[in-house]
């Protein structure tokens, strides 16, 4: 796949990527083809909400086969990446399944079988151990399940998608091994572009309530996430039946703290609402005249 038929696929999909974006990943597919010992990876970096996560699953759904996700965390260690023990068959004294899988070997199997993406969420919040685990795998895409035994990846069939908040730094040695891929939140345009189209309102709509979330956001001191303004939008496309209902959703969705529900409800914010609501009652009303 080429970057710019990557753009317009994603682009289908409702979500917006920049060619820089779509270089990255059709150079770790174009690495994938070419079917090396090392798995392809993308480390996917930045801000909580600039789509990290739903751009690995969206390459995933591209590609078309396998689909394994795992969010890590602070506990996460061997068992949950290599193998672990099944304490329920354990105890049941199933000796056959007593060892479950974990997910780098449960994505070696599965490449075996067919094209596969694992989604590696959130990589920073497990600790520096648990990622040194990822090393090996990366290079050479054989995870150990017992002393001695490997599960190893198909060359060609596995692509690993990792996100980080960045919360600690990453070691050198996972940095080697990935593709790193910052991402950046969208323009104004494109915020509204995807509100109106993922919460299927007008873009009147989309547009006067993304000027509320912007206030809003300025008295915080802190944006709103565009999956927060998609969801308002959405509850109060289905719900609002007054200016009133408006700054109820939003303070609902858009504000976190005191100071965000008082800038709804300040003069300001409160002319915003009015502006949402005209929007709103507009594209009904266009709805009906067309129905
Ligand atoms: N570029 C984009 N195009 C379209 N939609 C987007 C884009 N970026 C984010 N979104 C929307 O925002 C939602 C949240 O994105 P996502 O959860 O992937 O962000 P994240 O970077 O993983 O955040 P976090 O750091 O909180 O995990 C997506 O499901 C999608 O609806
Ligand atoms: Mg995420």
């Amino acid at each position: 796949m080429t970057p710019a038929s990557i753009l317009k696929n994603l682009a289908s999909r409702g979500h917006i990527v920049g060619p820089r974006e779509a270089a990255v990943v059709a150079a770790a597919l174009a690495e994938m083809r070419r079917g090396g010992r090392a798995v392809p990876g993308v480390l996917a970096t930045g801000a909580p909400g600039t789509g990290k996560t739903a751009l690995g699953e969206l390459i995933a759904e591209l590609l078309g086969g396998g689909f394994l996700f795992a969010q890590l965390h602070e506990w996460s260690g061997a068992d949950e990446l290599l193998a672990g023990v099944d304490a329920a068959a354990a105890v049941a004294g199933e000796a056959a399944s007593v060892r479950r899988l974990g997910i780098l070997a449960q994505a070696a199997e599965m490449s075996q079988r067919q094209p596969t993406v694992l989604v590696l969420d959130e990589v920073d919040k497990a600790s520096e151990a648990a990622e040194a685990l990822l090393l090996d795998f990366m290079q050479s895409g054989r995870a150990s399940v017992a002393p001695g035994r490997h599960v190893v990846a198909r060359p060609g069939n596995l692509l690993v998608w990792a996100t980080s908040n960045e919360q600690r730094p990453h070691s050198e040695a996972l940095l080697r091994r990935f593709r790193r891929l910052r991402l950046y939140p969208l323009t104004r345009r494109e915020r509204i572009d995807v509100i109106a189209a993922q919460a299927v309102v007008a873009r009147g709509v989309a547009a006067t309530l993304d000027r509320l979330a912007e206030y809003i956001g300025e008295a915080e001191g802190a944006p709103s996430s565009i999956s927060e303004r998609v969801r308002c939008a959405a509850d109060l496309a289905a719900v609002a039946e007054s200016s009133d209902d408006i700054a109820a959703l939003a303070a609902a969705w858009l504000a976190r703290e005191q100071a965000g529900e008082a800038a709804v409800y300040s003069r300001r914010g409160r002319q915003l609402c009015d502006a949402v609501f005209a929007e709103l009652v507009m594209a009904r009303g266009g709805r009906r005249a067309a129905g």
